[in-house]
């Protein structure tokens, strides 16, 4: 799989712009993907040490291995974690408190153009999706077993498709007679229960509901809350959070959250509007455009 392009790291400058002012003994990138992120401020800091975690087997080995070969020996720790267990984690290093931390949520270019894991409406892979393969439920689990009513909650909520209701009733009439397996099952789908009309946009017909069943299959929003918050609370007073969102209903989470750090008195948003790739940015790379990046400063630590 390393022959895939590495995904592109979004609003580098801009993220380098909030640590590189503070001291950064520890940075943590919560989400690694190919490493990207972890790369830039690697090369933009001196003594600082990266921890990278990615729940995706297949962009941790790319990322150690294209870490490795950049050169920052004893700089970059690189692991197969959750962030929601991040707490555990940095207590197993040893690192009782970090400098920074980013969350760049979402999918990997890794997922997108890699058809054998059923993540694109392009390919005709099995219907897997999962970004940790030891988790026990795919896509195909979701579109097979789901009520109808469940279906249309994931479609509508997730992908925020208008069709949502045509759509989970197409899924479960089809599913009745024969079972949805691949990518293009489910495209064929989609494509029948969707108003001639609108078949023809910019954007195809099938993505919205890939994307809703690649955050179900996740469980992205779930506990986002819950680990942005842990990773808050492991910061030095100056520490900074940064989250790029992809999708309104993770950005309302981050938005929330911040808003509730902040009445504490002990925190204070850098961003009162998110920052946003400039024009230049997603002109290079398209699947920057929906990125907001939203970023919470800790003040100090009596809690
Ligand atoms: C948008 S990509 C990050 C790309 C990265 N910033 C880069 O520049 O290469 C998001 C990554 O988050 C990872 N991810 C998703 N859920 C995760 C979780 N719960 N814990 C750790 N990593 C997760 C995915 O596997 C994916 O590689």
């Amino acid at each position: 799989m390393n022959s895939l392009r590495f995904h592109e790291p979004v609003m580098v400058e801009k993220v380098l712009s909030y640590v590189l002012g503070i001291r950064m003994n520890v940075f943590v990138d919560c989400t690694l993907g190919d490493g990207g992120h972890t790369l830039e401020i690697l090369r933009a800091t001196r003594d600082t040490l990266v921890i990278g975690i990615d729940i995706d087997r297949e962009a941790v080995a790319a990322a150690r291995e294209r870490l490795t070969s950049s050169g920052f020996p004893g700089r970059a720790v690189v692991l197969r974690e959750d962030y929601r267990n991040l707490p555990h984690v940095l207590a197993r290093l040893g690192v009782p408190r970090i400098d920074a931390a980013i969350f760049d949520l979402g999918v990997s270019s890794r997922h997108l153009d890699d058809p054998e894991r059923g993540f694109t409406y392009k390919g005709d892979a099995p219907l897997d999706m999962r970004m940790n393969p030891d988790s026990p439920k795919t896509a195909r689990d979701i579109i097979m077993n789901s009520s109808e009513a469940e279906l249309e909650r994931i479609i509508r909520e997730y992908g925020e498709e208008r069709f949502s209701q045509k759509i989970a009733r197409a899924i479960v009439e089809r599913r009745s007679v024969k079972p949805i397996e691949t990518a293009s099952d489910l495209v064929e789908v989609i494509l029948k229960a969707i108003p001639g009309r609108f078949r023809g946009g910019r954007l195809h017909p099938a993505r919205r509901t890939f994307q809703a069943l690649r955050i179900a299959t996740n469980d992205e929003i779930s506990k986002l809350g819950n680990s942005l918050q842990n990773a808050f609370y492991l910061l030095n007073p100056a520490g900074k959070l940064m989250v790029i969102s992809y999708h309104s209903l993770e950005d309302r989470v981050v938005k929330g959250l911040f808003r509730e750090l902040e009445k504490t008195g002990n925190a204070r948003v850098l961003t009162k509007k998110p920052d946003r790739p400039s024009e230049a940015e997603v002109a290079r790379n398209p699947r920057s455009r929906s990125a907001k990046m939203r970023v919470i400063e800790r003040r100090d630590l009596s809690w």
